[in-house]
């Protein structure tokens, strides 16, 4: 099969189309056939040798995408060739014509959801749900700031945070993606790479600052988000796109009585995984009724992966980039 490997630690040239033998499945695996991939920062992170749940290159990058199951191991109750799945892959494998993954990291898509769609969706939100409910423990009405917000990530989160009631505030890196979200219709929006971050929320928030942050830059905007929490504020880290860890320090959360976290969903689904299947019923429900619907902003083919890395890291994407075996 076709499958793109990163071969070494490095920039996005490092990704190589390769032949490999079609992956096997033990006895707990399925196999799925891919027709839509999902290009996630983590991948960038796996690629430069710099996430901490998957091997150095050389790896097959890849951890989320949408398709068939075409086999099952002798113990899979729950699938069966036919289905139609969104997987999630924090092993990685996922740019490629076949993955194999434990059955219980292929979630069944809604008989409406396309590939597309499911490719988009599938990790992308439940790493928003648990984010929010799970670590966040999101309330009704409460004012919450999302970093990178017009990304993949970012607007999933948006249209979660709109379904359960709360008040969000965007925040972004580019006027360009201040508009792209306007168009969406998000009311607040700050760049925090031209504005003052602490005197725009405090405007907004009518000095109170934000109850619920979630944070995927890390560096000088997490310590300016931290300082800016609202009294019994949460605080959730949930990638570092920056490249400068994040330092929650005590005496400021001390300061809000304030909580910290950190979710990787990779320990949901390894350590917890009976909180999987009723936030997946929770999203597809609320994808059936149409209010969430993943905002996909670039395609390009599988072996257009490396220009899929170099849109992703310039930081110009918007929405989702997707690559098609
Ligand atoms: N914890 C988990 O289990 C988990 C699971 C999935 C994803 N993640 C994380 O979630 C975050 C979002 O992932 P995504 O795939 O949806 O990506 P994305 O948000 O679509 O793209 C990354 C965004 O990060 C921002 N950014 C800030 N500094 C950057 C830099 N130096 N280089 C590149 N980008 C920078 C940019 O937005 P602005 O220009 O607007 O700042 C960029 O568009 C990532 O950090 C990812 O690692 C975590």
């Amino acid at each position: 099969m076709k499958a793109i490997r990163a071969e070494r630690r490095g920039r996005p040239e490092v990704l190589a189309k390769v032949d490999l033998p079609m992956p096997e499945i033990d006895d707990h695996a399925v196999l799925v056939r891919l027709h839509a991939i999902g290009v996630n920062y983590a991948d960038v992170m796996c690629r430069e040798a710099a996430h901490p749940s998957m091997q150095p290159p050389p790896i097959v990058v890849g951890c989320e995408g949408a398709g068939i199951v075409e086999a099952c191991g002798a113990a899979v109750r729950d699938h069966q060739p036919g289905d139609r799945v969104g997987i999630y892959s924090p092993f990685g494998g996922a740019y490629a014509e076949w993955i194999s993954v434990p059955a219980h990291y292929a979630l069944p898509l809604p008989a409406t959801m396309s590939f597309e769609d499911g490719a988009a969706f599938t990790h992308v939100y439940l790493t928003a749900y648990h984010a929010l409910r799970t670590l966040g423990r999101a309330q009704v009405g409460d004012r919450l700031f999302i970093s990178a917000a017009a990304g993949g990530l970012g607007t999933a989160i948006l249209q979660l945070a709109k379904a359960w009631s709360m008040e969000a505030i965007a925040g972004v890196g580019s006027d360009e993606k201040r508009s792209f979200l306007a168009g969406l219709g998000v009311e607040h929006v700050v760049n925090y790479r031209r504005e003052d971050v602490a005197s725009r929320l405090a405007e907004i928030t009518a000095g109170q600052g934000p109850d619920l942050v979630i944070e995927t830059v890390g560096g000088e905007l997490f310590e300016t988000l931290q300082r800016a929490l609202a009294p019994l504020g949460r605080l959730v880290t949930v990638g570092v796109a920056g490249g400068i860890e994040p330092r929650p320090d005590v005496g400021t959360l001390l300061s809000k009585s304030a909580v910290y976290a950190a979710l990787n969903l990779s320990v949901i689904f390894a350590r917890k995984r009976e909180l999987i299947p009723p936030s997946w019923r929770d999203l597809c429900d609320l994808y059936m009724k149409g209010t969430l619907q993943p905002v996909i902003g670039h395609r390009f083919r599988l072996d257009e992966a490396a220009a899929a890395h170099e849109l992703l890291e310039s930081r110009r994407s918007t929405g989702k980039i997707l690559l098609f075996p």
